[in-house]
């Protein structure tokens, strides 16, 4: 009965999150798989350990010796076998299932990732070498993912589509994911990498092909990402910095609401300043800061239009 429920518990709850990609089905099949046959081991033992101690149990003056067994040929035979096969059988399913995963096959597509403390950014080389601060996907295409740290080791996963890969410096990693349903998702750092670590997260949007196509249309004519300062600053320094405006909180990086303050206490106009701090921020710390860990690499990462639109945002949106 216990083994039952607990059978029934264990296979009825929605442990994990509705599929979003083929290999999320397959490492489903695999995690199902191991635990059922886990599962229906774990009743079997239970029941006959609990059948045995409620029967045979010795009564309290008994202090005899059992009687001695010795070896039982076909009970052993049984228990070598039955566990070697069903051992066997996870590891050629989950041998053919990291295969699986790890191919790109037809109709596949390209998307390089950039990690850094503590934002994502992506590249479409097959798109001629669009960027953008939200992962957007067409759904049903074998996308590989080739990835790249700028600092420490992060880690890339979508819960909904299951593969997860660290990015590492100096190493290139890839992962292939084929959505299978359109939709919003997360993506999350799931590598302990800083003290913003918990806010190193991007939106994934999966489109159909036709909006997709329509996505990258409208991207390429500068309506996306290029144009909005806010998408900038949302994309790249929401995760560090607190600004009223983005509604953005974290303090690891110095207060932005004060930036005109801070210009004027560093003698400097507030649109060259905070340009300056953007593309050289070891040049003037802000007031209470003695260092700083914000990266250097901004001014080679970002566009001029997407740091023009950024400064505009940081100087006028409070206004
Ligand atoms: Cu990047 Cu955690």
């Amino acid at each position: 009965m216990i083994a039952i429920l607990v059978t029934l518990v264990a296979v009825l709850i929605q442990w994990l999150p509705t599929s979003a990609s083929k290999q999320m089905d397959r490492i489903e099949f695999v995690y199902w798989f191991a635990t059922i046959i886990c599962i229906g081991i774990f009743s079997l033992v239970m029941a006959v350990l609990i059948y045995s101690v409620a029967t045979f149990r010795a009564p309290p003056e008994d202090e005899s010796d059992g009687p001695s067994i010795h070896g039982h040929t076909g009970l052993e035979i049984v228990w070598t076998v039955v566990p070697a096969i069903l051992v066997i059988a996870i590891g050629v399913l989950s041998a053919v299932v990291l295969s699986q995963n790890g191919t790109a096959g037809t109709n596949p597509m390209t998307i390089k990732v950039f990690a850094q403390q503590f934002a994502w950014r992506f590249e479409y080389p097959d798109s001629d070498g669009l960027k953008s601060g939200e992962l957007v996907l067409p759904v049903d295409r074998n996308i590989t993912f080739e990835m790249n740290s700028a600092d420490v080791i992060h880690s890339f996963w979508i819960p909904e589509m299951g593969q997860k890969q660290d990015l590492v410096p100096g190493i290139d990693t890839s992962i292939v994911i084929t959505p299978t349903r359109t939709g919003t998702f997360a993506l999350i750092c799931t590598e302990l990498c800083g003290l913003g670590h918990s806010t190193m997260r991007a939106t994934v949007e999966v489109l159909s092909q036709t909006d997709f196509d329509a996505w990258v249309k409208k991207q390429q004519a500068g309506g996306g990402t290029g144009g909005s300062g806010a998408a900038v600053f949302a994309s790249n320094c929401g995760g560090c910095h607190a600004f009223t405006p983005a509604g953005t909180s974290s303090k690891i990086g110095p207060n932005l609401d004060n930036v005109a303050a801070d210009a004027e206490k560093a003698g400097e106009d507030p649109a060259a300043y905070v340009k300056e701090s953007i593309v050289d921020p070891t040049k003037v710390l802000a007031p209470g800061y003695t260092e700083t860990n914000m990266p250097t690499s901004f001014g080679d990462d970002l566009s001029a239009e997407e740091i023009d639109a950024l400064v505009t945002y940081l100087t006028e949106a409070q206004q």
